[in-house]
Formats: structure tokens, sequence, C-alpha cells
């Protein structure tokens, strides 16, 4: 498959710091359109913040986000939801609204951008079949299970189409079995043009996918399928002659379609 090279998520050294405690330490990283990442990392290791920065919800403390045409050093309050409009994102906890319906939810970011009504109501159905939901479409969240409540939280967040979705621990109130069916459902979206960006804390679930995994630890990047921020403990080998081993050992582990790992 072709597919566009573009950049539709950059971050550049960026940093963000909540007090004196250092969050986020010089991330940089970028994703293409159309393509699927895994930002993997144990709990605290600044998944959460990084996507938020993406999102705009909040700013780095240096450095920059550019989503498409928007940079975060440049934009300005009011084109955020413009900026949103591009973007899905979906939660570990599905966020639908409770007092209305299957169809009402996956409607209303529609409804806000100006969408008329019979297209609304056009796109909430094609999007409802594809998610497999479309039964269930008078149904209140509290109806459905957890599963499929990530699913209607998934047709929302693509309901207009965004250049790429961002899942933060989307799978993480969810059984295995359950899991794997989101996680197929994200690779059919992705399938469809759109970019995903998943976070997790889980490596086990997600390595062998043969995915490109952005590993996070301690607020940095350690390791990418593209490049290796090894930090420290390159510094600390320069010169040596196990560097280079390092860095083979390290390419290999990373670039190796999962026969390497196990
Ligand atoms: N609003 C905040 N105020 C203070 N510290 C925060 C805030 N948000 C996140 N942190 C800190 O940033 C670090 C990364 O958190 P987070 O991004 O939630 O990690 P993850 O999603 O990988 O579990 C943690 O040490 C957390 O305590
Ligand atoms: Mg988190």
């Amino acid at each position: 498959m072709e597919q566009d090279q573009r950049i539709i998520v950059g971050v550049y050294h960026l940093s963000k710091t909540f007090g004196r405690h250092f969050s986020l330490q010089d991330i940089n990283l970028q994703v293409v359109n159309g393509e699927f990442v895994f930002l993997v990392g144990p709990s605290g290791a600044g998944k959460s913040t990084l996507l938020r920065m993406i999102y705009m919800d909040d700013v780095p403390s240096s450095g920059q986000v550019v989503v498409g045409p928007y940079i975060s050093t440049k934009v300005k309050r009011r084109t955020i939801p413009d900026l949103r409009r591009r973007i899905g994102i979906v939660f570990q906890d599905f966020r639908l609204l409770e007092d209305k319906t299957v169809f009402e939810n996956v409607a209303l970011p529609l409804k806000v951008a100006g969408v008329g009504l019979g297209d609304v109501k056009h796109r909430v159905t094609d999007i409802l079949m594809r998610v497999g939901l479309y039964h269930k479409r008078h149904d209140f969240p509290h109806e459905l299970s957890g599963g499929e409540q990530q699913r209607v939280a998934i047709a929302r967040a693509v309901s207009n189409q965004p250049s790429v979705l961002l899942a933060d621990e989307p799978t993480g109130n969810l059984d295995p079995v359950v899991t794997r069916s989101i996680l197929e459902l994200l690779f059919k979206i992705n399938a469809g043009g759109t970019a995903v960006l998943m976070a997790t804390h889980d490596l086990d679930l997600v390595k062998s996918f043969g995915q490109r995994i952005i590993y996070l630890e301690s607020g940095r990047v350690v390791k990418d399928k593209d490049m290796i921020y090894m930090g420290d403990l390159r510094d600390k080998l320069a010169g040596s002659k196990l560097s280079e081993k390092a860095e083979r050992l390290s390419d290999h582990d990373i670039t190796g379609d999962g026969g390497q790992r196990r």
C-alpha cells in the first residue's frame, strides 16, 4: 500500500514539568499519515501527559507539538475546536454521555461541527454498522457492556473522519477477549486511512502485532522502531566497544518481527 508520508503528528524537543518534577523530557517523535503506533510504558511514564499535549489540552513547558497545520506554540484558543475535529480521542473510561442514546452520542460531534441532519443520520448509521452496533442505536450507555461502550466511544471519535485517532489505554477496563476485538477495530479503522496512536502499559498485549512501538520510560522515549534514544546509556557507552554492540542488539530487538524478542 502506498503510504502518504506526510507527518500528521510531530513532537519536537517537548518537555513538560509539573512544579520541579520532570514529567516529560525532550520527547521527539513523528507519526505519518495512516500509520499505527503503540506508545508503551509503565504507569507514570508520561503517556497520558504526552497525549494531552498532542490534543493540546495542556501546553508543553518547552518544545512543540505540530498536528497537521496546528502548532502548539502558535495555536490560538479559538482554533482549538478546529484542531479537535481533526483528532479523535478515546479513553479507558469511555466517557459517553449517559443520558444520550448510542445514536445521539455518535451524532453529537457531527452536529457540533455543523453537519446537516440528513448527513448526520447517514454518517452515524454508516459508522455504527462499521463498529457492529447499529442494532443498539437506541440503547443508553448503561445498557451496554464495557466493550460495546468502547465501540461507541470509538465510533464517536472517528465520526468527523479525523486524520488521527488517539487512544489512551482504551482496553484498560476490558477483559482479554474484548480487548482483542477492540484492537481489531482500531486496526480496521487504521486500514481505512486514519493514523492511530494508542497508549498502553501492556507490552505483552501489543508486541506480537508487528506495529511500530514507541517505548516511554520515566518521561523519555527510550526506544522507537525508527530511532533509538538510549540517552544516558548511550553517553556512558560512547567510545567503548560495547557501544557498537549494544546498538546492533537494540536494532535487532526492535526491528525483528517478534522472533528476536522471545
Ligand atoms: N496535572 C499534573 N500535576 C502534577 N503531576 C502530574 C500531572 N499530570 C501528570 N503528572 C505526573 O506526570 C507523570 C506522568 O503521568 P501520566 O502521564 O499520567 O503517566 P502514564 O499515563 O504513563 O501512566 C507522573 O509522575 C504524574 O504524577
Ligand atoms: Mg495514563
